[in-house]
């Protein structure tokens, strides 16, 4: 069973939905409608009884750009109800065994929901990054809270206040991804793992992975919240349509009145 939709496949099969990004000429970066699609994917997934593990996947190259930068500039993400906060609540509170595979570049949300993934799998040219501050922005999907939680208050600041790409081995060695294999092999690894899980007590993985979650849930939410009404603000601010704007005129920003 595939949806119409383009820009966001859902497969399911053997108990596995799989959630495919697939804008691949914009290198997988992310609009208000595909946000709609994720969550909506995502609560779909919880409801079907069917449906036992949920993978996100993207390409060979490229899992994703993070935000659409044209349409944020469009419709710029200004309330907690905006379809991207919609995606990241779900996101963090989804119940069931949810993996990822991730190859090439992974920028903003594409790093930072992978926080709330239970496994991670990545292609060896893999490369992570959260550049919000250079776009004039702050950090998202609760990332503030759970990086440093995974990656150690320094090492999360450096990804965080500089924004430079870190690769999967460093990403392996931290901890945020599971496993580093050839790109063409990362796909098949993922779903393997997912559907091991998927022949397993669904039962049993929801109640573990509750418990495994349960320390961090309330202050996640609130953080997410929190996150999104200052990225809201930044969002009209100078810095950000500056960064923005650059981005668009294919320029670096000039930051320095900011
Ligand atoms: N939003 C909108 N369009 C994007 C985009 C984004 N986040 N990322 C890439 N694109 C578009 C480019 O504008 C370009 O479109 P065009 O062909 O119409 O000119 C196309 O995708 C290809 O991008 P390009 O930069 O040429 O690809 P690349 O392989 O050289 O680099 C990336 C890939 C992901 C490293 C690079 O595109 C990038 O850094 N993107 C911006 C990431 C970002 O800052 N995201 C926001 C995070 S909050």
């Amino acid at each position: 069973m595939t949806t119409p939709a383009q820009d966001i496949l859902v497969h399911q099969e053997q108990g596995v939905s799989t959630i495919t990004f697939n804008r691949v000429d914009k290198k997988n970066s992310i609009t208000t409608s595909m946000y709609t699609q994720l969550a909506d994917a995502l609560e779909a997934a919880i409801d079907d009884a069917a449906v036992r593990v949920v993978v996100i996947q993207g390409d060979v190259a490229i899992f994703s750009a993070g935000n659409d930068i044209k349409d944020f500039l469009e419709r710029p993400p200004l309330t907690r109800d905006a379809p991207v906060f919609r995606f990241l609540r779900v996101l963090a509170t989804f119940p069931k065994p949810l993996l990822a595979s991730v190859c090439g570049p992974a920028v903003g949300i594409g790093t930072t929901l992978l926080f709330h993934c239970d496994l991670v799998y990545a292609g060896d040219n893999a490369a992570f990054s959260m550049p919000f501050v250079n776009l004039g922005v702050c950090p998202e999907a609760g990332s503030s809270l759970l990086a440093p939680q995974m990656l150690g208050y320094h090492r999360a600041a450096e990804a965080l206040l500089l924004g430079e790409p870190f690769m999967a081995e460093a990403a392996l060695e931290v901890g945020l991804v599971n496993r580093v294999v050839p790109p063409t092999e990362c796909n098949m690894l993922t779903q393997m793992q997912a559907k091991k899980l998927s022949s397993k007590s669904l039962v049993s993985l929801m109640e573990t992975k509750r418990l495994l979650k349960k320390t961090n849930q309330a202050e996640l939410l609130a953080r997410i919240d929190e996150e999104a009404d200052s990225f809201g603000r930044m969002l009209g601010e100078p810095a950000a349509k500056e960064a923005f704007t650059a981005f668009m005129e294919k320029r670096a920003p000039d930051f320095s009145q900011f």
